[in-house]
């Protein structure tokens, strides 16, 4: 029996077998096995849309990240600023782990900045001078608001079968948590944020 979900297979004509889509195929007009999925397509169009919200968020904060890592000034300058920068690394490689996630499950992700622009929930921070203290504490708050969302996630991929994705999330999370930690302490010392 040939697909009746995609016209490209029934010309290239490649057998439907039971829960297997072969999402992208068509526009190729090839058969590729790396193309088959054991996802439904409901399943892919849930995960994705949970994770690409996350890779906007992501760059977001990168960016963000390191503006604070060169526009900082101030007593602590040495610490924040090489703080920050350890903390834009992580950042950095979260967002190739999720994107390439959204690809092997057959999704597509973020193509330009006007699309990370869109899909973004932490603010971008234009302002000419941010105090350290101020710095450390959005920083903080941002680093929360994205281990929730991280959280939330994790929880669609596991109501749709991607194990894999919910379990690079559970790394991720934690790696959120211990940013938003670290941040947390330095707010404590309040005046040695000056
Ligand atoms: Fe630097």
């Amino acid at each position: 029996m040939f697909s009746k979900k995609c016209p490209g297979l029934q010309r290239i004509g490649i057998l439907e077998q039971p829960n297997i889509l072969y999402l992208t195929c068509h526009y190729f007009n090839v058969p590729d096995v790396y193309l088959v999925k054991d996802l439904t397509q409901q399943e892919v169009q849930a995960i994705t849309e949970a994770l690409n919200p996350l890779v906007a968020d992501f760059f977001a904060l990168y960016v963000k990240t390191k503006n604070f890592h060169w526009h900082l000034a101030g007593s602590h300058f040495r610490d924040y600023h090489l703080l920050f920068d350890e903390q834009a690394d992580q950042i950095f490689d979260s967002i190739d782990i999720l994107a390439e996630r959204v690809r092997r499950v057959g999704g597509t992700t973020i193509r330009s900045i006007s699309h990370i622009s869109e899909l973004q929930t932490i603010e971008d921070d234009n302002n000419d001078f941010v105090p350290p203290g101020e710095m450390v504490k959005r920083l903080m708050e941002d680093n929360a608001h994205i281990a929730r969302l991280q959280r939330e996630a994790h929880e669609v991929c596991e109501k749709n079968r991607d194990v894999a994705t919910a379990s690079q999330l559970e790394i991720l999370i934690d790696e959120a948590e211990r940013r938003k930690w670290f941040l947390f302490e330095i707010v404590q010392g309040q005046k040695n944020t000056d």
